[in-house]
Order: structure tokens, then sequence, then C-alpha cells
């Protein structure tokens, strides 16, 4: 594996901690029995990227980095669902990127399940988001 990818693959890596944390973080701290268990199990699929990345890095000898990302709680429901999309989007486009990269088929076949993966995250938020406006502007 050539540095540059590893530096790309890690950096990505970083990427999946930070939604990892995030999901569960709000998971925890929502109140909202639904929207918890919603947020749970984007913490577990993203918690999969993790282990999938860590596993292309070293089955193509390359090394994995890992450190705790700089986070911090959202102030808001909305600033938790602007940043969840931001996030979404960016994944997206960095494992679209990385994609004709990767060495192997299996590998590009890992790294697509990822990419629909974060579509669909990306399309609850995006309903989340609505639905949250809606009963805010209703009450
Ligand atoms: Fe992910
Ligand atoms: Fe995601």
């Amino acid at each position: 594996m050539s540095r540059t990818l590893q530096k790309y693959l890690n950096e990505l890596l970083q990427t999946e901690i930070a939604s990892f944390l995030e999901y569960s973080l709000r998971s925890a701290s929502c109140g909202d029995p639904c929207m918890e268990r919603e947020l749970a199990a984007f913490a577990l699929e993203e918690a999969e990227h993790i282990r999938q990345l860590m596993s292309l890095i070293m089955r193509n000898g390359g090394e994995v980095t890992t450190s705790a990302p700089q986070g911090f709680p959202a102030d808001s429901l909305d600033d938790f669902l602007e940043r969840s999309l931001a996030r979404e989007d960016d994944a997206i486009r960095r494992f679209t990127a990385l994609l004709p990269l990767l060495p192997t088929e299996g590998d590009r076949m890992t790294l697509q399940s990822s990419i629909d993966q974060e579509a669909q995250h990306r399309e609850h938020i995006e309903r989340l988001r609505v639905s949250c406006r809606f009963d805010s502007a209703r009450s």
C-alpha cells in the first residue's frame, strides 16, 4: 500500500471515529426513545466502518494510526443534525474518491457498502431534520 493511500485511509478512519462518538453521545443524551434507538443503530454501523477500514489497511500491509478526535457535544439538536449531515457528505465524498485507488475488488466492494450505508444515514438524518423542524413549528 502506498503511503498516500495509507494516509487517506487513516484520515477516513478519524472521520468514522468522530461519527461513532457523536452518534453515541447524542443517542445517550437525546431523551427521545425513538431517536435514541435510531442513533444507536447509526453508531453501531459507524463502528463497523471503523473495523472494516482498520482491516482493509492492515490486510494491504498498511499501518493503522488513530488518535481520539477533538470532539465536542453539539449545542442543539439542530446543530447536531447539521454537523451529522456535513460529516456524512464528507464521508461519502472521501470514500468515493478512494474507491478507484483500492488494490482489490473485495476492498472496493467493502468500501462501496460503506458508501451506501453513509448515503442511508444521510437520508435518515435529513428526514429527522425535516420532522424536527415540523415539530418545533407546531409547538
Ligand atoms: Fe461511516
Ligand atoms: Fe454515517
